[in-house]
């Protein structure tokens, strides 16, 4: 599904209230790989909440397949969207409401397609599958008993057992380990058909499975940028009050110390590893 944003913002009803998201517009192809990025209220989730028809915009419109979000919103359409998006939520915690871990995996499917228990079951032992989760545990704890990490699986899993077409992931990555951090990665890697929008403080994280970043200072896009042109471009990222990579902030003192590289480095990894060559080399 494509989704596009035109003129799109958004105030909260409180009298005096700021815009939370002014004057966006953007466009987000099926299948793209897209981090928001920007600083604490500089309305990210409220963006979101209108690419996932939560919300409609206080101005302008959201176009699903270039179907307006207010026509469909007339019709009593908007349920037809929501099912194609999966989210996760900023605190998963406080999306869930079900008896068991289970019914709360199965539920966006209940809700959105109808009680077929069997095609449930066969999709939940794929994703668990993928989770390294035991159904037969989920069928008798308590969401709300599972640990931090289990608790964000899980609402990640949900999410995506309906095989969303576009998959929204409000900060991902907070309070997770490094290994937690890779698994994420891979699994958002693996979506290759999917459209996964990911808001993130976390460049670091993400860059490297990304087609492009876009930024937003207070409500407003300051920054659309394509991946491959942010390592050159890492001055106008700072400029726009978004914090780059650390592994491109070290390869652009470099190259302002007049060190040169044969390639750009999206992860410390493969930086080091070739330092590391460079340095055997001058002392071999
Ligand atoms: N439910 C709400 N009611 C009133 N104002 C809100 C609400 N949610 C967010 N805001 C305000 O809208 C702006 C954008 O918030 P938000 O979209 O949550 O930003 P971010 O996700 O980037 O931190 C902030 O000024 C925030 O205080
Ligand atoms: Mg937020």
């Amino acid at each position: 599904m494509r989704l596009e944003a035109t003129h799109a913002s958004y105030r909260y009803e409180l009298p005096g209230d700021e815009w939370a998201v002014r004057d966006v517009s953007l466009v987000i192809e099926q299948g793209e790989k897209i981090v928001i990025t920007g600083p604490a209220g500089s309305g990210k989730t409220t963006l979101i909440e209108m690419l996932d028809a939560l919300i409609l915009p206080t101005e302008g419109d959201i176009l699903f397949d270039d179907t307006s979000a207010r026509r469909l919103a007339k019709a009593k359409r908007l349920t037809e969207i929501r099912r194609r998006i999966g989210v996760l939520f900023q605190f998963p915690e406080h999306q869930f409401f079900q008896d068991t871990a289970y019914d709360e995996l199965a539920f966006a499917m209940r809700n959105f397609f109808g009680p077929d228990e069997e095609l449930i079951a066969a999709r939940a032992a794929l994703i668990l599958d993928k989770f390294q989760m035991d159904v037969q545990r989920l069928k008798h704890v308590s969401p709300f008993r599972l640990s931090s990490g289990e608790k964000r699986k899980l609402a990640l899993a949900s999410a995506l057992m309906p095989a969303p077409e576009v998959l929204i992931l409000d900060e991902p990555t907070a309070g997770m380990d490094a290994l937690a951090r890779r698994e994420l990665l891979r699994l958002v890697e693996s979506l290759r058909d999917a459209t996964v929008i990911i808001v993130t403080h976390n460049l670091e994280d993400f860059l490297p499975i990304v087609d492009r970043i876009i930024g937003l200072a207070a409500g407003e896009k300051v920054l659309d940028m394509p991946r491959p042109l942010v390592p050159q471009d890492i001055e106008r990222m700072i400029s726009c009050g978004v914090k780059p990579p650390l592994v491109l902030e070290v390869q652009a003192w470099m190259r302002r110390e007049g060190v040169r590289l044969d390639r750009v480095y999206n992860e410390m990894e493969g930086l080091i590893a070739e330092l590391k060559k460079a340095a055997s080399r001058v002392v071999g």
